[in-house]
């Protein structure tokens, strides 16, 4: 079946609603989400959006923060639009109807609580409490729902791209999508699609994302040849809650950075206070410095994990402030005003992903990418925190801006349907799962916070196999939501140790033991990957 509109937007996160709402000034939009509306690594945010709000805050200093962080490889040019672009577009939300927390302490009543989180060197956190995600989506959402221009397609799961070869360009069409309830495939022809399928951290066995976060616009773009960058800088978040024995495919639940902000002090078993010894700004140093600090100190005690203690705040503060992660440790017969939190690592964010110019156009005509699957050159080897949310709304709004210009002039074109034929033969589901979750264990034991050539070149044989199987697999089996997962995820993991492999240094979050020092003579610069090309001039890595 042929679904004929005007703009195709794959993903419900703020980067995906965003764009839509715009989006519909131009014409008929679908919106295509793989789950419910609201489940995405959007709906679980929790620090905030960081963004030059205070009147003694600097657009200076939140730039020279993101490089910082970055590692000295961000975009110039993308992290000063980011920065100074964000404030009207944290605004916009506002006007969309998000509620963020106000300043109980201002005489203005209007003024936004602002928060402090790990990297910053002022306080510009826009939140709503602990649950600033959630906040966005909900009013995102209702706004989507009551736009008629925009029809959402919900447990519909798109499979690959629509593209035409034109010379030496690649056009984008829209997407085949298969619904996850019925089986069969729709394939949306579109004049823009934008890409806004979030990030990849569940090829890890331990993350703070949802199952969502599967890599799907990574691979999707990748085999229709778009350009992605960075695939190494797999941000690791330092403290999630700690859990003996989590269910399987358990979310890691998320002690946010924002709690360091207010006063939160990283502690071993021994009650020994450690991060002065890693960093000057000791427990709000860069996430890539603690996590690895964490990881260091548990590989030296044996231990399973470190603290986080907030005891010595003020109760009504914490439970103020932070009320979903009291309630939630509450549950987990943790009460953080009184005892510490344990906490370990676990992945949370990819930096790189489908690079696109300061508009959101990718290599591919007529294709967008936005938010986390997107590499707009802002976080480099490390993204400075709550710098994701605002690079999602500011660079839907510029690629809007962008696709309206050149809309009209985009042709009418004809797509074929997807060939759904082939795919007859039953898969074991639980092969799929088999396979999934030694995927998620070769690339927490052998791509994590710490990584060597050995442990690498282990992992690229592991996951060389697997994606050999999910191939077969998909090559003839009847489509599902997790076969078409599997596939992705083998797929965006060799990318991921492929670029780090090539990094033959240690920088941001990619951290080698083998290559100890920075190189910038040969590493001040992206990793690019692209499908089938050997000989780009800044390309290194084998192709897949
Ligand atoms: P998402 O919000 O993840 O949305 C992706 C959408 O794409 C989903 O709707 C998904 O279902 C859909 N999708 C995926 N694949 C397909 C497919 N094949 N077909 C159809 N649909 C598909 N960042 C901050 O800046 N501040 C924070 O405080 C913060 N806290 C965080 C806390 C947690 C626990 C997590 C996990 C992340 C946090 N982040 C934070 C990161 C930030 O939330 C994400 O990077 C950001 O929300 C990504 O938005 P997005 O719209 O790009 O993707
Ligand atoms: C957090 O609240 O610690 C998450 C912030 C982020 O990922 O940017």
């Amino acid at each position: 079946m042929i679904i004929d509109v005007d703009v195709l937007v794959l993903g419900s996160g703020i980067a995906g609603l965003s764009f839509a709402l715009r989006a519909s000034e131009l014409g008929r939009v679908a919106l295509v989400t793989k789950k419910s509306d609201t489940e995405s690594n959007t709906n679980y945010a929790q620090g905030g959006i960081a963004a030059v709000m205070d009147p003694n805050d600097t657009f200076k200093s939140h730039i020279r923060d993101t490089h910082v962080a970055g590692a000295f490889i961000c975009h110039n040019d993308a992290v000063e639009i980011l920065v100074e672009e964000g404030p009207d577009r944290v605004r916009e939300l506002i006007e969309f109807g998000a509620r963020f927390t106000r300043s109980s302490s201002s005489p203005e009543p209007s003024r936004l609580d602002l928060g402090r989180e790990g990297g910053h060197s002022a306080r510009r956190i826009v939140h709503a409490a602990d649950l600033t995600g959630r906040e966005i989506e909900r009013a995102l959402v209702s706004q989507v729902k009551r736009n008629p221009d925009i029809r959402v397609f919900e447990h519909d799961h798109a499979i690959d791209l629509i593209t035409e070869q034109v010379g030496d360009t690649t056009i984008c069409h829209g997407a085949h999508v298969l619904d996850s309830e019925t089986g069969d495939v729709m394939s949306f022809r579109a004049k823009v699609t934008m890409l806004a399928t979030g990030g990849l951290s569940r090829v890890y066995l331990h993350t703070t994302n949802p199952e969502i976060a599967t890599g799907d616009g990574v691979a999707m773009a990748y085999r229709a040849g778009a350009v992605i960058a960075n695939m190494e800088f797999i941000q690791f978040h330092p403290t999630t809650l700690y859990v003996k024995n989590p269910e399987p495919g358990a979310r890691q639940f998320l002690i946010s950075e924002a709690v360091r902000g207010e006063g939160g002090i990283l502690r071993l078993k021994s009650g020994e206070t450690f991060m002065e010894k890693y960093h000057q700004m000791a427990c709000l140093a860069p996430r890539d410095v603690v996590a690895r600090a964490i990881d260091s100190e548990l590989k030296k005690s044996g231990d399973e994990c470190v603290y986080l203690d907030v005891t010595h705040l003020d109760p009504e503060m914490i439970k103020g402030h932070f009320p979903h992660i009291y309630e939630n440790c509450l549950a987990a017969g943790i009460d953080i005003t009184k005892e510490w939190i344990p906490i370990v690592p676990a992945a949370h964010y990819a930096c790189g992903g489908v690079v696109v110019d300061t508009n959101g156009c990718t290599s591919i005509k007529n294709l967008y990418a936005c938010g986390e699957v997107s590499c707009t050159g802002v976080h480099g080897a490390n993204r400075l925190a709550s710098n994701s949310l605002l690079e999602a709304i500011v660079f839907a709004r510029r690629a809007f801006k962008d696709a309206a210009n050149r809309f009209k002039s985009i042709p009418e074109t004809d797509i074929d349907e997807y060939p759904s034929g082939r795919h007859v033969k039953d898969v074991d589901l639980v092969r799929i799962e088999e396979l999934i979750f030694r995927l998620q264990n070769v690339m927490w034991k052998y791509v994590g916070i710490v990584r060597t050539n050995e442990r690498l070149a282990k992992a690229l044989a592991e996951i060389k196999d697997i994606r050999r199987q999910a191939k077969e697999l998909y090559a003839s089996g009847k489509l599902s939501a997790r076969l078409l997962e599997l596939r992705n995820m083998a797929l965006v993991s060799e990318l991921i140790v492929l670029s780090a492999q090539w990094r033959e240094e240690s920088r941001g979050l990619h951290y080698n033991l083998d290559y100890l020092e920075l190189d910038d003579a040969n590493f001040k610069r992206d990793t690019i990957l692209v499908k089938n090309r050997q000989n780009l001039p800044e390309m290194t890595p084998d192709y897949v």
